[in-house]
């Protein structure tokens, strides 16, 4: 009876890995990518003799199938394979800095319909980033950032309905931000678009949405961005510094919740509102614009250097002089 028990046990041992190793499908896949990225060093855990669910480097798996591909840190010299959309189990794809990681984003992306997590970060991916991708309607976490996508911003991806962030920033995008960026299918996403090259005004429709956290900065915007503000906004964290906006910051009205307020290297006029009274502010910089009158004074206003405050037309009082 006993040896029976220890049979049973050694049984299992040795069958539970067997049972859970990898579907030859995805094996192949995966062969294809590696294949695609020039058989890369840090790849070398893909060996074909073994199990690419526990021994490949990278690979998570769910019942036998890929559902986690996370390659990142390594010169590969090559492309996204058209294959990638087959592995159709991905639930996270998490791509990030790949030397010479060229070429655009297949089509056959669009093929993963469990996707929640796309990051593909700190690469030298480039062309447009495509309408299609809207098409992942699962996904929670778009970063494209620090690549070389140019074009516009596709207005699709208001229509994700699951979108928590839009991570953009450090590409060379141009356009202004698209107009349905006023109305979200889901919640309204955190907006991270900073350091492209977009240019223009700010679409009104903006107003509408009720961002979290936004930021803008090192493009050439212009114009209006009090759409970005509102009392009845919770808005957390925003930066529109070093832009072109112009704008009367006097006739804005502050939303109570937020925390960080960069505007430096703009062309903001006005008077500054009473309401920056009542913030609990940890970053604040409206240097560089064209604003004028008193300082308010009170609440965590005085806590900031006067760097934050300099050259401006004709502020005055604490932290600066008298008026
Ligand atoms: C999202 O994923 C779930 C399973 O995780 C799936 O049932 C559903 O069809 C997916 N949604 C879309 C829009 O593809
Ligand atoms: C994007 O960059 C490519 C390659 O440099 C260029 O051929 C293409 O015209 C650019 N597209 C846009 C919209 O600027
Ligand atoms: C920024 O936009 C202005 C027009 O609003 C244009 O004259 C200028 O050349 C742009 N600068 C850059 C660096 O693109
Ligand atoms: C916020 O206020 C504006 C005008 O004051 C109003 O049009 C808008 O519907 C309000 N939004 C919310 C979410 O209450
Ligand atoms: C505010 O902006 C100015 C000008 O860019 C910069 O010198 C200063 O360090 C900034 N302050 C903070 C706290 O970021």
């Amino acid at each position: 009876m006993k040896l029976f028990y220890l049979s049973l046990f050694f049984f299992f041992i040795i069958s539970f890995p067997r049972s859970e190793s990898c579907s030859s499908i995805d094996k192949t896949t995966l062969l294809k990518i590696k294949k695609s990225l020039n058989n890369p060093q840090i790849l070398n855990s893909w060996d074909p003799e073994t199990d690419c669910c526990t021994d490949w480097i990278g690979v998570a798996c769910t019942h036998r199938r890929v559902t986690g591909l996370t390659i990142s840190s390594g010169d590969v010299d090559g492309q996204i394979a058209e294959e990638i959309g087959d592995l159709i189990d991905l639930v996270i794809l998490d791509w990030s800095s790949l030397s010479r990681l060229r070429g655009t984003i297949p089509r056959s992306i669009t093929k993963l319909k469990n996707l929640v997590y796309l990051r593909f970060r700190i690469t030298e991916l480039s062309g447009p980033i495509p309408e299609y991708i809207s098409e992942l309607q699962n996904v929670t976490f778009l970063d494209l950032s620090f690549n070389r996508f140019n074009g516009s911003i596709p207005g699709s991806i208001s229509q994700m309905p699951n979108l928590k962030a839009i991570q953009l920033n450090h590409n060379k995008l141009t356009g202004s931000v698209p107009e349905s960026f006023g109305s979200f299918v889901g919640k309204v996403p955190d907006l991270y678009l900073g350091n492209n090259h977009l240019s223009g005004e700010i679409p009104k429709s903006l107003s509408k949405s009720d961002f979290n956290i936004v930021s803008l900065l090192g493009n050439n915007f212009s114009g209006d961005a009090s759409m970005f503000f509102g009392h009845n906004k919770t808005t957390v964290r925003l930066d529109l510094s070093r832009n072109s906006f112009h704008f009367d910051l006097s006739k804005v009205k502050l939303a109570e919740s937020l925390v960080s307020l960069d505007l430096s290297h703009n062309r903001v006029y006005g008077e500054l509102p009473l309401g920056l009274t009542k913030l609990r502010l940890d970053h604040f910089n409206i240097s560089f614009n064209r604003l004028c009158g008193s300082i308010p004074q009170g609440g965590l206003v005085q806590n900031f250097e006067v760097y934050e405050f300099s050259n401006n037309l004709c502020l005055c009082g604490a932290p600066l002089q008298h008026c």
